[in-house]
């Protein structure tokens, strides 16, 4: 594929992305402003990382050229190509201000598909390239903002409580205070309530902290997200709410099927409640994927037999293994 046309595959998707990603029900919960395509690709070298706890580093991104990079706003992210092909997108957690450099942080996941890992043995003097910034998860005007941050969840939160100022209020939960990043910067006032001090955090008690009409923001593992989409409006019918998720959706009416993968003729079943990708790395564990929910195409794979339940987007005689299914018992894929 041409450049021009990997750009304009790139605006079609940041389209399904806000249309379907975000979906009807997120939109109108968030009412967050649309996906903007911001900046390009750009090869950008490592000038700094630094271990931020347990299992996250943080790397800071220049261009070796010295010019100014992109600008961006808080909730950003950026596509970012490792030197082995894989793609990973991360939420930037710098100043926003600061248009010499962007910083990432990046939790270690071991039983992943490699691309934490390899991020993680990055140095000062490498080079990276990196698509974006894109915003899907904008920061918008409120009376008042109730964050609440889970882990490496922290990244997209960071820039919007510092933007936020008095008028924002953060619960930051984790595993441990050895697993939190970035707690040195954080205000006096923010909430920091590891659950081997506080126990499991209950997430009705956390929204039910947000004044009537706030903004509330939710990144964090998806048991937590789950819950603030059910209780957001019982708790504040007036709020609203803005989530992020780092991981794969759940399947929601999945039904089980074969996937044949036809270079190698494996037949992979993919069961109802797992994602065609999910099972197809139990057998290819290289095969190349990003953000797991639809919208970056890097999943992206030729049907050459059955029919395709596109999930939020269609892409004729395609199959986004990340989110999309058969229709039948079996599907035939180019891989
Ligand atoms: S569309 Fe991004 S990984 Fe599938």
């Amino acid at each position: 594929m041409s450049t021009a046309s990997l750009r304009l595959y790139g605006a079609v998707m940041d389209g399904y992305r806000q249309l379907f990603v975000e979906g009807p029900t997120a939109r109108f919960l968030s009412r967050s402003r649309p996906v903007r395509r911001q900046g390009y690709d750009l090869d950008l070298v490592v000038c700094a990382a630094a271990q931020e706890s347990d299992d996250v580093v943080s790397l800071r991104l220049t261009r070796p050229d010295g010019l100014q990079l992109p600008e961006w706003r808080p909730g950003a992210h950026i596509d970012l190509f490792l030197p082995s092909g894989r793609q990973r997108q991360y939420s930037l957690c710098g100043d926003p201000r600061d248009r010499t450099s962007y910083r990432i942080a990046v939790r270690r996941i071991a039983e992943g598909g490699g691309g934490s890992i390899e991020a993680h043995e990055l140095r000062f003097g490498d080079r990276v390239r990196v698509r974006g910034p894109r915003n899907a998860f904008a920061f918008v005007d409120a009376p008042s903002y109730l964050f609440i941050a889970g882990g490496i969840g922290i990244t997209p939160i960071l820039p919007m409580v510092k933007a936020a100022g008095s008028k924002g209020h953060l619960v930051y939960v984790g595993r441990s205070r050895k697993s939190m990043p970035f707690l040195d910067e954080l205000p006096s006032s923010a909430e920091i309530r590891p659950d081997d001090e506080f126990g499991v955090p209950d997430v009705a008690d956390l929204i039910s902290r947000a004044q009537p009409g706030a903004a509330v923001y939710v990144c964090g593992p998806p048991p937590v997200l789950d819950a603030a989409q059910r209780l957001m409006f019982t708790l504040n019918p007036t709020g609203s709410l803005h989530t992020e998720r780092f991981s794969a959706a759940p399947v929601v009416d999945g039904r089980e099927f074969t996937a044949t993968l036809a270079r190698s003729g494996t037949e992979v079943r993919v069961g109802a409640d797992e994602t065609a990708l999910a099972a197809i790395r139990r057998v290819q564990p290289g095969v190349v994927y990003s953000c797991q929910q639809g919208f970056c195409g890097t999943c992206k794979v030729r049907v050459l037999g059955g029919e395709v339940d596109h999930r939020r987007n269609t892409i004729p005689e395609h199959m986004l293994t990340c989110v999309s299914r058969a229709f039948g018992d079996s599907i035939v894929l180019d891989l």
